[in-house]
């Protein structure tokens, strides 16, 4: 797995594009506009100085990292000598089926396709696919250059061999893989999405405001972010997004988004990258400032 190629410069895909450089391989960081990929290698930069400013790198080790990605507007040439591809796009399942349409078609034979979808059928996105038992979930967890955890998610055709190679390679970048089944929201979202709904019904409900509720979360149960900061910093559009397809998938009631969050994502207010969620955001601020709306 020399070659790998990334698809998507967002948030997750430049988190994934960094790790994989920082491991050793040949990394192409694939988005449709230059200046998303511009702005996501200025990242990966920005990210590998709080490592050499902590001593957990060399500036030459970071140096010979971002030498080792390349940045592509072209899905077909960024993926023609692939050894895997990850998707790593908005989690919209119209574009991921497209998505991987395209890599079926220019991906060499062989090529490892897995997608990074926090809660979208693995099985469904390899049937779109000629290759469905090279097709594979590698699900990372924000910020993926933190976080510990990858989430192997099996489809309904995945082999053993694909499987057992993208266990050894996320062991081989520092990471744990933790391999589970294909069914909605898997096994890490399945559990996250219902604690973060319910806090939201909580403050919906006026149990308790929103720092309280954080406040519980954080010094009660030892979460390093409340669930409502949380749901700011995954973005509130992705919440919606995953207990969606919770709700649709289960048909159980249990998982319907709170009527709060859809309101919140119906007038913009998406969390950390909108500037403003449960809390409001300044950039080069690390203060909590509850919004205006849950202000006291
Ligand atoms: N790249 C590299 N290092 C980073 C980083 C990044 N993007 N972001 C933070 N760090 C490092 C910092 O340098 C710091 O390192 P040291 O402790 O070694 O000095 C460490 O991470 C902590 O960072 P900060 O001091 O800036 O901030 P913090 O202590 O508040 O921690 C946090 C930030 C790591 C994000 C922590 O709050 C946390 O763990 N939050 C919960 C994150 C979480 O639950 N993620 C999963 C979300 S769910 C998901 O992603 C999947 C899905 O499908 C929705």
């Amino acid at each position: 797995m020399k070659k790998i190629s990334v698809i998507g410069a967002g948030q997750m895909g430049n988190g994934i594009a960094h790790v994989f450089a920082q491991g050793g391989h040949e990394v192409t960081l694939i988005d449709i506009a230059q200046d998303r990929l511009d702005k996501a290698v200025a990242t990966i930069a920005r990210n590998l100085d709080r490592q050499v400013a902590k001593g957990a790198l060399t500036e030459e080790v970071k140096q010979a990292a971002l030498a080792r990605i390349v940045t592509s507007t072209d899905m077909a040439a960024g993926v023609k000598a692939a050894d895997l591809v990850v998707e790593a796009a908005t989690e919209n399942v119209d574009l991921k089926l497209k998505i991987f349409r395209d890599i079926d078609a220019y991906a060499p034979k062989g090529c490892i396709l897995a997608t990074n979808t926090s809660s979208i059928s693995i099985t469904r996105i390899a049937a779109a696919t000629q290759r469905p038992a090279d097709v594979i979930g590698m699900h990372f967890m924000n910020p993926v250059p933190v976080m510990k955890l990858v989430e192997v998610i099996r489809g309904y055709t995945t082999t053993d061999t694909v499987t057992t190679a993208i266990m050894d390679l996320s062991t081989a970048i520092g990471k744990v893989p933790v391999e589970v089944n294909d069914y909605a929201g898997f096994v890490s979202n399945r559990i996250l999405m219902p604690m973060i709904n319910e806090a939201i019904e909580t403050l919906f409900q006026g149990v308790g405001g929103v720092a309280e509720i954080d406040t519980v979360m954080k010094l009660g149960m030892a979460h390093p972010m409340g669930p409502l900061q949380l749901a700011d910093f995954i973005g509130l559009d992705t919440c919606l997004a995953i207990l969606r397809v919770l709700h649709e998938g289960f048909g159980n009631p249990k998982y319907a988004p709170c009527p709060l969050l859809v309101q919140m994502v119906t007038a913009g207010k998406l969390g950390v990258k909108s500037g403003e969620g449960f809390y409001q955001y300044t950039p080069g601020s690390k203060d909590l400032v509850v919004a205006p709306a849950f202000a006291k």
